[in-house]
């Protein structure tokens, strides 16, 4: 190992800073902002001054430690804690900057080392995204992921890679169903009705690892993955009211195009990061009449033109399009409500960032009988549990926990995944109920409160 001299010290630490700031401005912020851009600029500047050095720079993680060029970087502050646990957890154990590499490069690593895992997947994996990006600065080492070696686990690992597939596919097909409705083309229908098949079979055969999906989200991509999710909740409410598959799939068709409108909506209304003004809101408004036109005309199923007419008229007919219904709102209009409501509140918006599930989930109970149907609010939260899937709590030991299966016995205990130790954010793949007890029959732990995943450089839809 050569001697590290003061010059490369002294822009070692500013890397890795800046390299973890970056990775964090990315994770929560659109790329245009002015904080990413920012921290693009300053891990540029690491980067290049290093290059200037030698013709590649390698950042590599070893048993929790961090190094430059192979030379330890001491963490006393505890400061690179995150940044060495998320890369440790995505299994990046090295990455090298080359001599050469462009911002754009940089820009495009930066969003591929903070993707959700499902979206690496769909990517083909974290070499195959950047190589589609055509990022050749960068090279990463990756340490092989364990397969989980009992059958059972095997199954699990299996479902959940399955079930992944068929939540892009559903994304997808949303994605092109948008597109062609705005390119004036017929939409194809058989394509929509085909992933709605693969959802309802899923759901009906894996309703937990189906609510633990529907916690994906895509800022930019909003709209399609909050119809899938939508999509996914409304089901599985009907599964619970024990909807036959006939009419699971016409629920799924309703619910993954309940927001067809949307396309004919100016992009600057859609997208506005501040409130609505009256005009704009009006506009907004017919998204609805838009939506369920524009289904009519594609002949779709009748009930899909309904729910997307009837989706934000709620229950006291307090929200729009005004209109007089002697006959009642339609039962799946108020369904699809609720997981609407639900999913749009816990997505980040331009408008202003995800609410916390279990803070989503209080507003949907306030909401019960006067915007929400009582009688689904109900089913909703029996679905769900005050916190719902995806809820990262703290608990009464000290230890934090992702909500990863809610528990219809008791809506306040459901299952959850530990992180360990107290304080840390490292998981341990530890299962626990928190209905379990001591000899004395005192609870072992109890949620505290929710805590804001973001705070903790969590991605929670990682561990549901
Ligand atoms: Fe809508």
């Amino acid at each position: 190992m050569k001697p590290m001299s003061d010059a490369f010290n002294e822009a070692a630490h500013p890397l890795l800073r800046n390299l973890d700031r970056a990775r964090t401005c990315a994770r929560m912020y659109p790329p245009e902002h002015p904080y990413v851009e920012e921290s693009r600029r300053l891990l540029t500047a690491s980067v290049e001054e290093l290059l200037l050095l030698r013709d590649s720079v390698t950042v590599s993680i070893s048993d929790g430690d961090i190094f430059v060029e192979g030379h330890h970087i001491p963490d006393d502050g505890g400061s690179f804690e995150p940044l060495i646990s998320d890369l440790t957890r995505r299994e990046l154990v090295s990455i090298t900057f080359v001599h050469g590499i462009t911002v754009d490069e940089l820009a495009a690593f930066i969003l591929v080392s903070v993707a959700r895992p499902p979206d690496l997947e769909a990517m083909g994996g974290v070499e195959a995204a950047l190589e589609r990006k055509a990022v050749r600065g960068v090279l990463i080492g990756r340490k092989s992921l364990a397969l989980p070696t009992d059958e059972e686990s095997r199954k699990h690992a299996e479902t959940v890679r399955v079930s992944r597939d068929v939540y892009h596919s559903a994304v997808q097909a949303v994605i092109e169903a948008f597109a062609e409705v705005s390119s004036r083309e017929m939409v194809n229908l058989d394509l929509v009705e085909g992933v709605v098949r693969m959802l309802v079979s899923g759901v009906l055969q894996h309703p937990e690892t189906y609510l633990g999906l529907s916690t994906m989200k895509d800022f930019h991509e909003y709209t399609f993955y909050h119809s899938v999710n939508v999509a996914i909740l409304s089901m599985l409410m009907g599964s619970k009211l024990r909807f036959n598959e006939a009419l699971l799939h016409k629920v799924g068709v309703a619910a993954l195009l309940h927001d067809i409108g949307k396309v004919q909506m100016p992009i600057e209304i859609l997208d506005k990061p501040g409130r609505l003004t009256p005009e704009e809101f009006d506009c907004m408004k017919t998204h609805c009449a838009k939506g369920a036109r524009i289904l009519a005309q594609h002949s779709a199923d009748p009930l899909a033109i309904l729910t997307a007419a009837q989706h934000h008229v709620h229950y006291d007919r307090g929200g729009y399009p005004d209109c007089d219904i002697p006959e009642g709102l339609h039962v799946i209009s108020h369904l699809i409500t609720i997981a609407d409501v639900y999913d749009a509140l816990t997505s980040d918006r331009s408008y202003r960032t995800a609410m916390l599930p279990d803070r989503a989930m209080q507003i949907i109970i306030e909401g019960r009988g006067t915007t929400f149907h009582p009688e689904l609010t109900k089913v909703f939260a029996n679905l769900t549990g005050m916190f719902p899937v995806g809820t990262l709590v703290e608990l009464d030991t000290a230890e934090r926990a992702v909500v990863c299966k809610p528990n219809p016995a008791n809506i306040y205990r459901p299952k959850a995944k530990l992180l360990t130790p107290p304080g840390s954010d490292t998981l341990v793949s530890r299962d626990v109920d928190l209905t379990d007890r001591d000899t004395d029959g005192r609870y072992l732990r109890s949620i505290v409160r929710s805590i804001e995943p973001r705070d903790h450089q969590i991605n929670v839809a990682d561990y549901v």
